[in-house]
């Protein structure tokens, strides 16, 4: 009686499927292609949505609000106010008889409140010795890192406003 045997050594199911290993490599390139573009686009589009977050975060309106009349500090005198919340606690110095600025009060190292030094005309920080220079905000010694954020004013008249915040 004959038999019948196949003459290679693969089993019979590679017969049976008409799929060739050859086909299955191109397959699976084609798929790590796709995978490779879609996580790519993913990647992207996730970066332009944190783009836009930062973006959008930054241009937020402050509010417009009075925070002295001009009469009420004297050169070299202080005035404590809030902005833009109630729980943002702001320093105003009047430098000289022309010249008000305005900082957040919360030290950029651990939030203390930060105090106006008149013999040194500048703002120092007593929690760990950190001092702002007047001028700008900027860090002149201590821990703090960064500078004060400072108020944007306005000057209408005799009256000072608060309009922005820079730095925060
Ligand atoms: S909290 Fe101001 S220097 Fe540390």
């Amino acid at each position: 009686m004959p038999s019948f045997r196949r003459p290679s050594s693969a089993p019979l199911w590679k017969d049976e499927f008409s799929v060739f290993t050859a086909d299955e490599r191109y397959v699976n390139r084609r798929q790590f292609a796709k995978f490779l573009t879609l996580t790519s686009l993913g990647m992207f589009v996730g970066n332009l949505w944190i783009l836009g977050r930062s973006w959008f975060s930054h241009v937020r309106p402050y509010p417009r609000q009075t925070v002295a009349r001009t009469a009420d500090v004297p050169v070299g005198g202080v005035k404590t106010f809030s902005y833009p919340t109630a729980a943002d606690p702001c320093i105003l110095v009047r430098t000289t008889a022309d010249t008000f600025v305005a900082y957040s009060q919360k030290c950029t190292h651990l939030s203390c409140a930060v105090y106006y030094e008149r013999e040194t005309n500048r703002l120092a920080c007593p929690c760990h010795q950190g001092f702002f220079a007047i001028a700008d905000g900027a860090v002149l010694q201590g821990p703090p890192r960064r500078p004060l954020p400072r108020v944007v004013l306005e000057r209408q008249g005799d009256e000072l406003r608060a309009i922005g915040l820079e730095g925060a």
